[in-house]
Order: C-alpha cells, then sequence, then structure tokens
C-alpha cells in the first residue's frame, strides 16, 4: 500500500483521466440535437424548397410570360379620362346670397361661441343674448362697432354684463360681413339682408378712425356716432353667388 506521507502519483494521473473524459461527454452531448418545444422545430429545407415553386410560379402569372393582368389585354385601346366641356370653371356651384354669406360667417362666429353660446343666447348671466338683440337686429354699423372694438357697459337692454374684449384682430372686412350676416339671420334672428362685403369694409374704416381707437366702445359713443346702417349697395339675398368668392356666380 501507499505511503500516506506521499502524494498518490496513481490518484493524480485518474484526475487527469477524468476530467478529459467529463470533456469528451459534454462534446458528445453538444452534437445531439436539441430537443426544441413542439411546433418550434428546425423546418426542413425540403419544405422550404416546396413553399417556393407556388412563389415562384404567380410571378410569371403576373409577369411578361403569363397573359393575367396583362395591359395591354384589360385596358381598352385609346381609352381616356372624359373631361365635360363645361367643366372648366370646376368649382362648387352657386349658392343664394343670404346662404353663401351664411355659411361663412357660421365659421367666424366660432370666435364668439364660447361666451355667447351655440344658440347665441349667451348665459343670461355674464353673457348676453344676441338672439332677439335690438343691436345684433338693428343699425348694422352700430353692431360693427361693438364686435370690432368690444363693448364696455350697458348692453341693448340697458343690463351690464362685464366687458366684451375686442373681436376685430385678425378680422377682414368679408369676415366681418359675414358674421353679421350670419348672425343677424340665426338663433330666430331674421333680418333677411345681407351685409355686403363693401359694407364690411366701410366698417373697418369707420373702426380704425374712431377718435378712441383701441377701445371698447360704449352705449354712449355708439348712439352718438354709429347709429346708422353701413354705406353701400344692398345685394338681393336671392342673387346667385360663388359661395366662395362670393362675387356673382356666371351665367352659364
Ligand atoms: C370673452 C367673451 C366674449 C366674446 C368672445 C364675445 N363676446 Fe360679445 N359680449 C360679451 C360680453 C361680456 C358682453 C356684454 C358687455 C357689457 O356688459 O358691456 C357682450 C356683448 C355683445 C353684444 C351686445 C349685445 C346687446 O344686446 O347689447 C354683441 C352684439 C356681441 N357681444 C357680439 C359678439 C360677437 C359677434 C362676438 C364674436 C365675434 C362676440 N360678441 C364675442 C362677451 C363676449
Amino acid at each position: 500500500m501507499s505511503d500516506p506521507s506521499k502524494p498518490d502519483l496513481e490518484e493524480s494521473v485518474n484526475v487527469t483521466e477524468a476530467h478529459e473524459r467529463v470533456l469528451r461527454e459534454a462534446a458528445a452531448a453538444a452534437r445531439e440535437n436539441r430537443l426544441s418545444e413542439n411546433g418550434r422545430e428546425p423546418v426542413s429545407l425540403w419544405v422550404l424548397v416546396l413553399c417556393a415553386i407556388p412563389v415562384l410560379a404567380a410571378g410569371w402569372a403576373l409577369g411578361n410570360a403569363g397573359r393575367l393582368f396583362s395591359y395591354k389585354d384589360t385596358v381598352k385601346d385609346g381609352y381616356v379620362r372624359i373631361i365635360p366641356a363645361d367643366d372648366d370653371a370646376a368649382g362648387p356651384p352657386p349658392k343664394e346670397a343670404l346662404a353663401a354669406y351664411m355659411a361663412k360667417g357660421q365659421k367666424i362666429y366660432g370666435k364668439c361661441i364660447g361666451c355667447h353660446g351655440p344658440d347665441g343666447k349667451g348665459d343670461g348671466n355674464a353673457y348676453p343674448s344676441l338672439a332677439g338683440s335690438a343691436w345684433v337686429n338693428g343699425e348694422s354699423e352700430r353692431l360693427a362697432m361693438v364686435i370690432l372694438n368690444g363693448l364696455n357697459g350697458p348692453t341693448s337692454t340697458g343690463k351690464v354684463f362685464g366687458v366684451m374684449p375686442a373681436q376685430g384682430a385678425g378680422m377682414s372686412g368679408d369676415d366681418l360681413a359675414t358674421l353679421m350676416t350670419y348672425i343677424r339671420n340665426s338663433f330666430g334672428n331674421k333680418v333677411g339682408d345681407v351685409v355686403t362685403k363693401q359694407m364690411g369694409a366701410a366698417a373697418l374704416e369707420i373702426s380704425n378712425a374712431r377718435p378712441k381707437v383701441g377701445t371698447a366702445v360704449n352705449a354712449d359713443e355708439l348712439n352718438a356716432d354709429h347709429l346708422k346702417n353701413l354705406a353701400g349697395d344692398s345685394l338681393d339675398p336671392k342673387v346667385m353667388l360663388d359661395p366662395i368668392t362670393l362675387e356673382p356666380a356666371e351665367a352659364k
């Protein structure tokens, strides 16, 4: 037997051998096919080849070799889109003046809706009603001055609600005219006239020439200076207009 006081050389050889055996077995295990979960096994090359056949066939059918979807066979000779002869001034159909102005004015009313409401009735508390208002339905110059400059002090009923901020910033004569036409013929108001673009432009000039330009108007100023209608030819509310330019529609 070996002497326990000396290292056992035999045993150290065995350790090396054992180590090599472990490495060999690990390498063999690594060469084995891995087990895959159901449905996740690698696909055979043959399956891929078979799948490619219909794809290539479809390519052939769509391409020049096949007759399917051939431009020459499916589109008539000399086909062109036909544009009607009288459609060169293509655009929306003409509208009666009152309706054309109101349609545009309704969009401008978006500036007012937050205070005066979608039904124009205000809230009876902080914001007055435009429905049935004597100033909305009355002289057009007075109404224009309120809209462009805002209002401070008594309203048409004598009641003071607060201060209306000026609404004229960025407003063109057309915007003002269509807005005024809209509120004078909505919410139950039925003035029935058109505040024309020319009248809207005149209102901007009058507003810019006010002695206190940049401040809100009040009832005293309105009564003293603006108790009249805006100058300009009146427009038959039923005359046909181009709904975009608001100019008379061309006779066809
Ligand atoms: C920020 C809220 C606010 C907005 C926005 C607003 N108003 Fe006013 N409006 C008022 C208030 C408040 C009064 C009453 C002011 C007062 O008591 O002097 C008023 C008064 C009026 C009056 C007078 C009514 C009457 O019978 O005396 C008219 C007309 C009017 N507004 C039209 C408009 C129009 C048109 C717009 C949109 C371009 C508009 N307002 C936008 C708050 C507003």
